[in-house]
């Protein structure tokens, strides 16, 4: 519902006050309750602090995951995650959004991969467009993400999707269309996020299985942020190019953004699908199109 009256709102103030004005006027975070649902495993997580913060819980018998009561055309989703700390090896926390069209999915994937105590958690991205995806890319976190809670933010609008830690662009994906590299337009994304076990090929390719004596394995979120335009919501809101998510600052990085992006890729990538010779001996052209 926030969503929905910022965007009505929206629409009839001048650009000036949409840009600068608005994310303070309509303050969010959410509480959980207000955007989202539990998909499975509902007695796995906890509501905290009057639902502005969740706990979620994986242990033997269940892991368990949320999704967003609306789906969403273009917008920018966020959240505070503290993943589980110590021996994580084996578990997977998700962090994405999806369509829900079998055949034509658009995905656009965060998922972070446990590992064991000490060893830096690997955050894979991978990107579906028009049901094609196979586009992971892989970071090793430059700090322990299970200190602290660190932000995750999705920002997608016609000209670029882009996967953030922080402030930090980890993944770019622009909108090749004019090349005829397919684009997430058309379809709006619910956001969902799941806590489960998949030590057949989390952690270091399936080596490092889960370790069950350490469970209940704990991760928690808080400071729900979406921001978009709702489905079913305003059919013209999509398009609307005054939605602050289209505007000037995010059709491209900015330079620093450009530059801690160049960081990320030289000093914590480790592993692109573009340069996977044995996967793709051609390669994808999404990637020669420029990152
Ligand atoms: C886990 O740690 C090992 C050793 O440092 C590293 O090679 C690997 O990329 C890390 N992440 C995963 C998900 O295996």
């Amino acid at each position: 519902m926030a969503s929905m009256l910022k965007y009505s709102n929206a629409a009839l103030l001048p650009l000036y006050v949409v840009c600068f004005l608005i994310p303070a006027a309509l303050a969010r975070p959410a509480t959980y309750l207000q955007d989202f649902r539990t998909t499975w495993g509902d007695t796995h997580i906890r509501q905290l602090d009057g639902g502005r913060a969740i706990q979620l819980v994986l242990d033997q018998n269940s892991g368990c995951g949320f999704a967003s009561k609306y789906q969403y055309l273009f917008g920018k989703v966020s959240m505070k995650i503290k993943l589980i700390p110590g021996d994580s090896a084996g578990t997977v926390t998700a962090f994405y959004m999806n369509s829900d069209t079998d055949t034509i999915r658009d995905e656009l994937d965060f998922e972070f991969l446990g590992n064991r105590t000490g060893q830096p958690y690997t955050v894979q991205t991978n990107v579906y467009a028009h049901g094609k995806g196979d586009r992971e890319q892989r970071v090793n976190l430059w700090f322990d993400p299970a200190a602290a809670f660190h932000t995750y933010s999705i920002l997608w609008n016609h000209n670029m999707v882009v996967f953030y830690v922080d402030d930090v662009p980890i993944r770019v994906y622009k909108n090749n269309e004019a090349r005829g590299i397919p684009f997430p337009k058309s379809q709006p994304m619910g956001v969902y996020s799941t806590l489960w076990e998949a030590d057949d090929w989390a952690t270091r390719g399936g080596i490092e299985k889960i370790d069950w004596s350490k469970a209940p394995f704990l991760s928690y979120y808080k400071d729900f942020d979406i921001e978009g335009c709702p489905v079913p919501g305003p059919a013209a809101c999509a398009s609307n190019v005054r939605n602050w998510w289209e505007g000037a600052a995010y059709k491209q990085l900015s330079p620093i953004e450009a530059r801690r992006y160049r960081w990320v890729r030289m000093n914590h990538m480790t592993y692109d699908y573009c340069t996977d010779k044995s996967r793709y001996p051609n390669t994808p052209p999404e990637c020669l199109a420029g990152i």
